[in-house]
């Protein structure tokens, strides 16, 4: 078997054989021994701008989750091939809002407000969703945009539905200044609309899905927080609960997170609210700093430590194998339609 150094050495040697023909994008949530070979890093939106501006790699190896690579194949040319390291790596949330579910619901919400919505979806979901939203007028958001583009859609009707997360939807439709009275759930396993107050004044209707990981951070983390070391800052990915964020002194996405905590003073504190592999690299690019954890007993996220490098260097020798490992492929017609969604966004954002 291979030790770590053969196994660093193997794929460092084949990125130097592949030159720009290879391009490796990095989320800041993959782990540090994926990161280090990686080509950029960057947040969703970030990687996806730079998937569609690649046009001479002929290999994408996507270090992060499905969604991302489907959108990166989306965006890239036809003899442009994304791999997935590991097909294990998705999202929980993503998976949160299917295609049927989406239909049904659809369906429903135009019986009760007519063709008075339009669909928007977080980055954080299938092609399918996508195209879906590409279909019927809307567009992507990622959390570094979001807030132009919730402005945006309710310029264009009347009101939203924001699929999959609850959290950022509702964060953000909070921060252009919609009451969270104008807002309700859509329940897709109940197939109905959780609202108290009249329908008719409702602006955005968000979708019951939210982030595993981002949910693992409480009220109750902050007031500990809050009691002991008052003098902490305290950041949060837009992904956590309402109550959080409200709590919180900052949040936006991992981009923001990362250019809050550079340009911080030296001997500043704070406490992060989001995903540990992000948190850990933080915490070791910044020693003139006191950073932990918002909740001391996170866990990172399973899906996107699915990618390691001894799936990375899988991935790398199936390329100069000439049989590749987990190419994604998002079929043509989707595609077709995922790409006005996306387009709309990249437009703006
Ligand atoms: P951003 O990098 O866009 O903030 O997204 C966070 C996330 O959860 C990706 O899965
Ligand atoms: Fe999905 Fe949450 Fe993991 Fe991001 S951190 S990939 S939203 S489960």
């Amino acid at each position: 078997t291979m030790t770590v150094e053969d196994i660093e050495k193997t794929v460092l040697a084949i990125k130097r054989r592949l030159g720009n023909r290879l391009y490796i994008p990095g989320h800041h949530y993959q782990r540090e021994e994926v990161i280090r070979f990686s080509d950029v890093t960057g947040d969703s939106l970030q990687l996806a701008q730079l998937s569609a501006q690649n046009r001479e790699a002929d290999y994408i190896v996507f270090c992060g989750v499905h969604f991302m690579a489907e959108t990166a194949d989306i965006l890239t040319e036809e003899g442009q091939t994304v791999i997935l390291p590991d097909m294990r790596a998705g999202c929980s949330m993503a998976d949160m809002a299917d295609i049927d579910q989406t239909e049904r619901a659809w369906t429903k919400l135009q019986e009760l407000f007519g063709d008075s919505i339009l669909p928007l979806t977080y980055v954080n979901s299938t092609a399918a969703i996508k195209a879906f939203v590409g279909k019927n007028g809307g567009a992507t958001v990622t959390s570094s945009n979001a807030q132009e583009m919730v402005s945006w859609a309710l310029e264009q009707k009347e009101r939203i539905l924001f699929l999959p997360d609850q959290h950022l939807g509702r964060n953000t439709a909070f921060d252009i200044g919609i009451p969270l009275e104008e807002m309700a759930v859509w329940d897709p396993h109940k197939e109905e609309l959780i609202h108290e107050g009249e329908r008719k004044d409702l602006k955005v209707l968000l979708w019951k899905g939210h982030c595993s990981v981002h949910e693992n951070f409480t009220t109750a983390n902050i007031e500990a927080l809050r009691k002991e070391q008052p003098a902490m800052n305290i950041i949060v990915h837009p992904e956590c609960r309402r109550e959080v964020v409200a709590m919180s002194d900052y949040a936006g996405s991992t981009s923001y997170i990362i250019d809050m905590i550079e340009k911080a003073q030296a001997g500043s504190s704070w406490a992060i609210g989001t995903e540990m592999n992000l948190v850990k690299r933080l915490i070791a690019n910044n020693p003139d700093k006191q950073i932990i954890s918002l909740n001391p007993n996170m866990c990172p996220c399973l899906t996107m430590n699915r990618i390691d490098l001894p799936h990375l260097l899988w991935a790398l020798e199936s390329i100069e194998a000439d049989q590749i490992i987990n190419p994604i492929k998002v079929e043509k017609k989707i595609a077709a339609d995922a790409i006005l969604a996306l387009n709309r966004m990249l437009e703006r954002a």
